[in-house]
């Protein structure tokens, strides 16, 4: 199959990607957090299709997203005063709203689940794309299974070129990791998915810890494999300068280091991944400089750490699951 790649910048451009998707066919698009890999989610084969494109377990949900509060109503079975009251302060934003399904979505898009995921994207491309095929856009990020989601159209070209009929290329995507994931079927609301939305800002909040073992998971993504890079990561945490010295022993193999210490490293293989000063900086460079790193020879890639509060605790999530929970404590002699 050939790829249509275009700018997304002229009428045409979105009445060709709308008709592909009214079709059933998969366009790939930018959101405020990561590309999507977007299709019809009232169509079972739209589903099956964005599975076999990305090589992802047709068990795993896709999350709905839609460009308007009348596209909700039909999709669930109840709005309760909490999702209200998230989507008149979030929506349009990076969080997704887990909520019982109705008969009109199909199971394929659910991975099996009687409920939904829905979301509703602050990106003009994708209200736009959404508003023109007038059917809500099924998408999970648009990366073949195993690799970091797509934060640039080159990323979802390198994944998915000859695999879907069109990529609406709209620049680098601003959040750069993915929404903020909370399950809103009961009164207990409960966030699956850290994101750039944190539990501070929604009020009082249940970790996803809380859910007993044996219940089915509720975000089956969590039980996958995460993108792993082809070099072994290792997350180094423990006090500023003592996490310092032990990157500074490791210069000759791969480093992620932040602005603020950038300087003092000399190796070839050191990236920084944004300004301690500004955590929006490390969400937004994580996954292209993970990406990165699949170019080059080295074998281990060792890491600065964040403190685990508000962004910092989003942006840790997605590095551990990257690293395999691989962290290496330093500075604690003496106190043991
Ligand atoms: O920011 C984002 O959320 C991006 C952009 C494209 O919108 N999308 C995204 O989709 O990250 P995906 O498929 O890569 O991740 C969706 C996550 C998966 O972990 C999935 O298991 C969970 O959402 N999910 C979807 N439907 C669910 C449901 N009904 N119940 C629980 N978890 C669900
Ligand atoms: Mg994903």
């Amino acid at each position: 199959m050939e790829t249509k790649i275009v700018k997304a910048n002229t009428e045409s451009d979105f009445k060709e990607a709308a008709k592909i998707i009214r079709s059933g066919g998969l366009v790939a698009f930018p959101t405020e957090t990561v590309y999507g890999l977007g299709g019809n989610a009232l169509d079972p084969m739209a589903a099956k299709k964005i599975y076999e494109a990305k090589g992802r377990p047709s068990d795993n949900p896709l999350i709905a997203h839609i460009s308007s509060l009348e596209q909700l109503t039909p999709l669930v079975k109840t709005i309760t005063p909490l999702a209200k009251s998230l989507m008149d302060k979030f929506w349009p934003g990076p969080m997704t709203l887990i909520f019982n399904k109705s008969e009109l979505v199909p199971l394929e898009t659910t991975g099996g689940l009687q409920t939904v995921a829905v979301r509703m994207p602050n990106h003009p491309v994708a209200l736009k794309l959404i508003q023109e095929a007038n059917v809500p856009i099924a998408a999970p990020s648009a990366n073949l299974s195993g690799k970091p989601s797509p934060t640039k159209a080159s990323h979802v070209i390198e994944d998915l070129s000859g695999r879907i009929d069109m990529i609406l290329d709209g620049g680098d995507t601003d959040i750069g990791i993915e929404s903020t994931i909370i399950d809103v079927t009961s009164d207990e609301p409960v966030i699956l998915r850290p994101g750039f939305i944190t539990s501070n800002q929604i009020g009082q909040m249940k970790e996803d810890s809380s859910v007993p073992e044996d219940r089915r998971p509720k975000a089956p993504g969590m039980k996958y494999k995460h993108y792993a890079p082809k070099a072994s990561l290792v997350v180094i945490k423990g006090k500023k300068e003592d996490v310092l010295a032990e990157l500074l022993k490791h210069q000759d193999e791969g480093i992620i280091c932040t602005d603020e210490t950038r300087s003092y490293y000399s190796g070839n293989y050191v990236k920084s991944i944004g300004s301690r000063k500004d955590v929006k900086s490390v969400a937004h460079n994580l996954y292209r400089v993970l990406r990165e790193f699949d170019e080059t020879p080295v074998k281990m890639i060792y890491s600065e750490s964040f403190d685990e509060t508000e962004l910092g605790l989003s942006v840790m999530n997605r590095l551990l699951k990257a690293a395999g929970h691989q962290v290496i404590e330093v500075g604690k002699k003496g106190k043991e």
